[in-house]
């Protein structure tokens, strides 16, 4: 059986930004900056994607396509050694942890996207939210959501992700573009604006470490790093793309749809609840956000058609990530257990059904997967898999990234090798150490 591919250039960049734009930009980033002094966290973010995020997304994109297999069959060919298949298979345990969850919130933006339809919580969104967000209903939600992956994750590489993805993100984008058009035009919206973007230098000082640890989660989040969904999703490349062109062009595109939604949230936060004193500022738990804007299209002219488009965009924006994630697991058992596709999601969709229902019934299990567990699992994946490309591939790895029609960006090749075998893992292990410290009780940051 010949292994799957895509069928154009475009389909697999748009693949890629499918995968990267998805919660982490409409939801965890608006939630993350409002969290960390507005501005000031969005410097040190943009910084990050720079600095780590596209060198790291280099780095699995070499990974794949040098060995055309799933995150685990990638390390151990490359490298003949099950000790680095083992780094490769946490990858693939990390992406059914990290759906357990994503199906779980995706089934709640499922739910306010139908309940925008019939204005069900135009009554009362603070308690709407409080009914649906855990127990049974939740499940429900959550086993639609996984239902929907599933779907596009049995149509396969071509048919499935590819065809869908092509048509969902440039939706996203337009309703995006409209959506900000009209929020930041609203009374009010100035406020919101110069939260978003006047740089606040004095609270970076006085918050630095906390900023930093932040913005590096959620670099990683966004670009979909340190699950090996980048490594999978190279795997379906042939040698004809540059990959450091194409790489920089997804981490542009990702940044550019999380910076726009910012656009859309600050200004509405802010015109309607005039400062953000809510439960999106306090960091009133994951579903803050939703509370705010549900309870901000409440209160404006054609809110529910508001809330149908915005709704429906993260809906989209979160299926293409959600069969990012399934497609990890799913390669991984077609190419290691030669288990069929139709039979591989179907057993993982099985698994996920369960523990996201788990999730989905345990708010304090949620919590901790979502955030975490999370963070400590990207961290060190993403650690790994820098690890292994500096010290493992070496120079093939140069020779990987150098492939495919010339660009600028090529000549880069041995710098990128350097940093990703010095300085980046260094700042992710000690990313790591801070954040595992702090998860034991201890502050070294005072
Ligand atoms: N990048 C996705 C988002 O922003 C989340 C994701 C993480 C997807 C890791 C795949 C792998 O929502």
């Amino acid at each position: 059986m010949t292994r799957e591919s895509w069928r154009t250039r475009l389909g697999f960049i748009l693949a890629a930004v499918g995968s990267a734009v998805g919660l982490g930009n409409v939801w965890r980033f608006p939630w993350m900056t409002a969290e960390n002094g507005g501005s000031a966290f969005l410097v040190v973010y943009l910084a990050i994607i720079l600095l780590i995020g596209v060198p790291g997304l280099l780095a699995e994109f070499v990974i794949g396509r040098r060995s055309q297999r799933n995150p685990a069959g990638a390390l151990f060919r490359l490298s003949g050694s099950k000790s680095w298949g083992a780094v490769g298979l946490f990858g693939v345990v990390t992406a059914v942890v990290l759906l357990s969850f994503y199906s779980v919130v995706g089934g709640w933006i499922l739910r306010y996207f139908l309940a925008s339809f019939t204005g069900g919580y135009f009554g009362s969104p603070g308690a709407y939210f409080g009914s649906i967000n855990f127990g049974l209903p939740a499940v429900g939600f959550h086993v639609a959501f996984l239902g929907l992956t599933s779907l596009v994750v049995l149509g396969g590489v071509r048919d499935g992700i590819e065809k869908a993805t092509k048509v969902m993100m440039p939706a996203i984008v337009v309703l995006l573009v409209a959506l900000a058009a009209w929020a930041t035009t609203r009374t009010g919206a100035d406020a919101g604006l110069s939260f978003y973007l006047d740089f606040d230098a004095a609270y970076l000082r006085a918050n630095f470490f906390d900023v930093l640890g932040a913005a590096a989660g959620q670099a990683l989040f966004t670009l979909s790093l340190g699950v090996g969904t980048m490594i999978t999703y190279a795997s379906y490349l042939g040698d004809d793309h540059n990959l450091a062109f194409d790489g920089s062009i997804i981490a542009v595109l990702n940044t550019g749809v999380g910076v726009l939604a910012g656009f859309v949230v600050f200004p509405l936060l802010f015109a309607t609840v005039g400062e953000l004193t809510g439960p999106a500022a306090s960091g009133g738990g994951p579903g803050a956000l939703f509370v705010s804007l549900a309870g901000a299209f409440t209160q404006v002219p054609f809110g529910q058609v508001l809330a149908i488009a915005f709704f429906g965009v993260i809906v989209l924006a979160a299926l293409s990530s959600s069969i990012s994630m399934l497609e990890i697991p799913v390669a991984y058992l077609v190419d290691e257990h030669d288990l069929e596709r139709r039979t591989a999601t179907g057993a993982l969709a099985g698994l996920v059904l369960l523990t996201g229902s788990a999730n989905a019934l345990n708010p304090a299990l949620f919590d901790f997967v979502a955030s975490t567990l999370v963070d400590l699992m990207l961290t060190a994946g993403l650690a790994g898999f820098l690890v292994f490309v500096g010290w493992v591939l070496g120079k093939d790895a140069v020779a990987e990234f150098s492939t495919g029609a010339g660009s600028r960006v090529q000549s880069l090749g041995p710098a990128w090798l350097w940093s990703v075998r010095t300085i980046l893992p260094l700042f992710l292990l000690g990313t790591l150490a801070v954040n595992l410290l702090a998860l034991a009780g201890v502050s070294i940051l005072g």
